[in-house]
């Protein structure tokens, strides 16, 4: 595993996009894993400045996101759905049917996990996966749990998730309990992997995600498996590493 010690998010961020812009540059029609969250707003902030720039467009990018809410609506506020709207995809030239986001208001949840892991086999895979990761470690909402699931599924959330997500809520009432959440598989077969840690609270995670062993009760352990993953991680979150 690549990691990049970098001094606080501003860096972090700059770097991560820099990755990303690279990455679209080489190859115009990339397949992007799409994470949401706090972390993410400054790279899609930074990714925005480099298409205003016309260093890159979106054009013939296609993106599959890593998760979204159970049950939601698209038009609910404190979805992924609108997240990726609001920071991202209104900004910029992408083609809205080259846009995937996990249908988080489907009546059959089985049949949207099945179809979603045939949608990313059917453009060949993920290019680049990006991801940030939990205060307990997980990639995406795969919780720690005695195993990991392998393809895209349902998921309880965690206590820890609920109570770091809940402010996008009205109320933790309001919050789904569950999401729709891309396996462990498809994550561990994109090609490549960026993954952000910033602050203290991601240090713990980060120390058990470094410690050369694999533990389903930390999920982001297995990255060590990944051949090309990149870590970007600043002063807090490296608090606890050797
Ligand atoms: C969200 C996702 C999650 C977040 C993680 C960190 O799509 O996949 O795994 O990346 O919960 O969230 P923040 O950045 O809010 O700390």
């Amino acid at each position: 595993m690549n990691l990049i010690r970098v001094k606080d998010y501003n860096e972090m961020i700059e770097r991560a996009g820099e990755y990303m812009k690279l990455q679209v540059r080489e190859k115009k029609d990339s397949v992007l894993g799409l994470a949401t969250g706090r972390t993410m707003v400054g790279v899609y902030e930074r990714l925005i400045e480099h298409y205003k720039n016309k260093d890159i467009s979106f054009r013939d990018v296609i993106t599959f996101n890593l998760d979204e809410y159970y049950p939601i609506t698209r038009e609910n506020p404190s979805s992924y759905y609108q997240y990726m709207m609001e920071h991202l995809f209104r900004h910029t030239d992408i083609n809205t049917e080259n846009i995937h986001i996990p249908d988080g208001s489907t009546t059959d949840p089985l049949e949207e996990c099945k179809s979603y892991d045939k949608k990313i086999e059917a453009v060949g895979g993920i290019d680049l996966q990006l991801l940030g990761i939990g205060r307990n470690g997980h990639i995406g909402f795969n919780e720690p749990k005695p195993v990991l699931e392998l393809n895209t599924h349902l998921t309880d959330l965690d206590e820890t998730t609920i109570e770091d997500n809940a402010s996008a809520f009205s109320s933790r009432e309001a919050m789904p309990q569950q999401a729709i959440t891309l396996g462990i598989k498809k994550i561990m077969e994109a090609k490549k992997i960026i993954l952000l840690a910033n602050g203290r609270e991601k240090s713990e995670a980060l120390r058990k995600m470094t410690r050369k062993e694999v533990d389903p009760r930390w999920p982001a352990s297995i990255l060590q498996l990944h051949p090309d993953i990149t870590t970007i991680a600043d002063e807090e979150a490296c608090e606890r590493l050797e």
